[in-house]
């Protein structure tokens, strides 16, 4: 049967029209995470999805998912690889599994003295080449996202190294936090943070460690008798993308999402210290757990019995690696 010019014509027009609809059609970037909305990294999110519309006006849509509703910490990072999700922003000690160990190098207990040291490592070149290993897994890296210094929380109060003893706590999927753990005597736990809450509610572990914007914001501290200002660690993001998805956008949408990137996380590690102090602030007034401030004497004894960790680490995340964090940062662990 042949087709009147007139249908061909509207055809023609219908398929044109589909095809503008078509190019209205924002794309969409599914942002993963773990953590609640209202912390440094939930807010972060969110920032960065208002600035990636603002910028693309309206040409990209990203939807952030909070408080592992979308994937738990070990799917999302397989999600990201087979293209589920476009963006994700893991704690740096959750890279171990994927075959970039030498993130674990942030766990490592009290390298860093503060923001300032670490942001000598995360702003510098030390960060960037972290962030090039990446590539291999098809993964890129595009920004550290601070959280913070962590606290050790228990139904016991861990003032010496000899209150760990047999306590069973809660880690990340990192060996050096294993290490960390097993130094100062404990049993340590891997497992997922969308577990913990009632893994502490149920006795299935002791504690745990956690800065304390996730203690406060996961409502852990209500099933925690005791909460130790400890800052032995620290606890923060690595911003990654599928790396064939974000290759393959407009360079024009890639530039504007790079800046937006950028803003986001000079916001992020704007507010991070500040929420942490809150929430530890919120965590007393509550009056549920009593936060324990160690004497100078007792964070001596603790930071000596875990610098053995750098040095049973060293070959895990490369001695070369640790040195040059103590170069860059001036604390020079091995000096104690
Ligand atoms: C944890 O599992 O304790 C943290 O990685 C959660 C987070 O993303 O801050």
């Amino acid at each position: 049967m042949s087709m009147k010019p007139t249908s061909i014509l509207l055809g023609l027009l219908c398929l044109g029209l589909a095809c503008v609809a078509q190019a209205e059609e924002p794309i969409v970037i599914k942002f993963s995470h773990v953590v609640a909305a209202d912390t440094p990294k939930g807010k972060a999110a969110e920032h960065f999805a208002k600035l990636a519309n603002e910028k693309t006006q309206g040409k990209v849509k990203v939807e952030v998912y909070a408080n592992s509703t979308l994937y738990k910490d070990k799917e999302e990072m397989e999600a990201l690889q087979i293209g589920s999700v476009q963006m994700l922003a893991p704690s740096l000690a959750k890279f171990g599994p994927l075959g970039v160990k030498e993130f674990e190098v942030f766990d490592l207990p009290y390298i860093f003295d503060g923001y300032k040291q670490l942001h000598t490592v995360t702003q510098g070149s030390i960060g960037k080449d972290l962030l090039a290993k990446l590539g291999d897994k098809g993964i890129l890296g595009l920004a550290y996202w601070d959280n913070g210094f962590k606290v050790m929380s228990s139904n016991k109060a861990l003032r010496e190294v000899k209150d760990f003893r047999g306590q069973k706590l809660r880690i990340q999927s990192s060996k050096v936090l294993e290490a960390q753990m097993k130094a100062l005597g404990a049993s340590p736990q891997v497992m997922a943070f969308s577990e913990v809450y009632q893994a502490l509610q149920t006795g299935v572990v002791d504690g745990t460690e956690n800065p304390p914007s996730n203690l406060y914001t996961q409502k852990m501290y209500e099933v925690q008798k005791y909460v130790t200002k400890s800052d032995h660690g620290y606890l923060g993001y690595a911003v990654i993308v599928n790396k064939a998805f974000w290759d393959g956008l407009p360079a024009d949408i890639r530039k504007s999402l790079e800046e937006a990137m950028v803003e986001s996380t000079v916001y992020a590690n704007d507010i991070a210290k500040q929420e942490n102090e809150d929430s530890l602030a919120k965590v007393k007034e509550s009056g549920k757990s009593e936060i324990i401030e160690l004497t100078a004497e007792q964070k001596a004894s603790w930071k000596k019995a875990l610098f053995k960790v750098h040095q049973q680490m060293a070959d895990r995340v490369g001695a070369d690696l640790i040195e040059s964090i103590y170069k860059a940062t001036g604390n020079d662990m091995s000096k104690l």
